[in-house]
């Protein structure tokens, strides 16, 4: 088992009808003026921004809408010089994990006094030294954001998609009620899924490394996420969405990580597809993991066997177990409605695996894996190969 440490400071409030704890959380953070940051309307239409803004009658409050799918830097510098005008001093984010990590940057770059995309670019010494405290209202689970430090940033004008994070960008709470899961889409039900799987999978389809804790934690969250997957066709049944909405919590929120290798190159391939293409980062990730593991077969052959046994009840060789673990991880995403070839999303599908070989080369993202042995010319074979 790897060394690790890990700390958490988020205070995960989870279950139906909790928001009558809001205002206490916000006067335990001697909250005042608060922005509340949204994406497209959704909860508009569900009433939980009506239902929220009830209960913050004793607070002052400031709404900021529009934060897109993906969310857009110039989206979010629109909010940060509104917050500094308004001088807000807590925000709360209700949405998915676009809101929640676009809140994330906001609430760095409010007290960053030169450009803030020098930070997302990792410019030498540019990096967000304060952040102005956050909480959220979880309304998708899949990407764990609510109760991890990353997010995910994107520039369209620069076909950009890139990660911010550490310490300061935990959300003080971060409220899970598996009832908002009722009016998702199938489509994001699907997404949360697979999102939630391939953060599970990231750190664990490595190598063996005798951490059988973590390697169990993750196998019960795949097999969790396998027997819930009707939730896409019955998004009201309280016991299959509160499942979803643990696992995805689960998935991400550092536990997994604790004492393991982890690999996360399907993320990093799959945010380029998403910044060319703008296809959903979930179906990004379907297209990219299958070939993925077929490429780095031997490197991760004798996880896909556990995983196989363990999650898919396979038998057979290790090496037949191997390979049916990928084909039986490819189905599953289809099972769910979600399609696993690039072709299937754009006409314009012969220029990914070198504009993305590109990036990972202009990045020096030269070895990755568990084993460092995904070079970007192995990255652009992955993506030619999901066509
Ligand atoms: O914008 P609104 O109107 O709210 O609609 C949203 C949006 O259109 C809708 N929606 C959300 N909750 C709903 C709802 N519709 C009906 N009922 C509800 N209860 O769903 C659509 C998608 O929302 P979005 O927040 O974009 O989805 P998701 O949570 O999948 O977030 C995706 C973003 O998170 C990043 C991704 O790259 C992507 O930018 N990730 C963040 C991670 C993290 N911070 O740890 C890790 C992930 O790997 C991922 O990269
Ligand atoms: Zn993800």
């Amino acid at each position: 088992m790897e060394n690790f440490e890990v700390i958490n400071p988020t205070r995960i409030i989870f279950g139906k009808n909790q928001l009558g704890r809001l205002s206490e959380l916000l006067n335990v953070q001697n909250a005042n003026k608060i922005l509340i940051t949204y994406g497209g309307g959704s909860i508009k239409k569900t009433g939980l921004l009506d239902q929220v803004l009830n209960e913050l009658k004793t607070f002052e409050v400031i709404e900021f809408g529009g934060i897109e799918p993906n969310p857009e830097f110039s989206t979010l510098m629109k909010a940060v010089v509104l917050a500094r005008n308004e001088k807000i001093d807590f925000i709360l984010a209700i949405g998915g994990g676009s809101v929640i990590d676009g809140t994330k940057f906001i609430s760095g770059a409010i007290g960053y006094s030169t450009d803030p995309w020098d930070v997302l670019t990792r410019k030498e010494g540019c990096m967000f030294t304060s952040a102005t405290p956050f909480g959220t209202i979880l309304t998708l689970p899949a990407t764990g954001s609510e109760a991890n430090s990353g997010a995910v940033i994107s520039r369209h004008e620069l076909g950009a998609k890139v990660t911010m994070g550490g310490p300061l960008f935990f959300p003080v709470f971060s409220f899970c009620d598996p009832t908002q899961v009722a009016t998702l889409p199938k489509r994001q039900l699907a997404n949360g899924i697979i999102d939630a799987y391939m953060h599970t999978l990231e750190q664990y389809l490595t190598y063996p490394m005798d951490n059988l804790l973590q390697e169990r934690e993750a196998e019960s969250i795949l097999s969790t996420l396998i027997e819930i997957k009707d939730v896409v066709n019955h998004p009201r049944d309280y016991r299959l969405a509160a499942n979803l909405m643990h696992c995805a919590t689960h998935a991400l929120n550092g536990n997994l990580r604790c004492g393991v290798i982890t690999d996360w190159t399907t993320h990093m391939i799959s945010h380029e597809l998403t910044a060319l293409y703008g296809i959903d980062h979930a179906c990004t990730l379907a297209i990219i993991a299958p070939r993925l593991y077929e490429n780095r077969f031997e490197d991760k052959k004798e996880k896909l066997a556990q995983y196989g046994k363990r999650v898919w009840n396979l038998t057979g060789s290790d090496a037949e177990i191997a390979k049916l673990a990928i084909e039986k991880t490819e189905s599953f995403f289809q099972s769910l409605g979600v399609k696993t070839r690039l072709k299937e999303y754009t006409d314009d599908y012969h220029k990914a695996p070198k504009t993305i070989r590109a990036t990972f080369e202009a990045r020096n993202w030269v070895a990755m894996g568990e084993r460092q042995s995904i070079t970007p010319e192995r990255v652009e074979a992955i993506v030619e190969a999901a066509f």
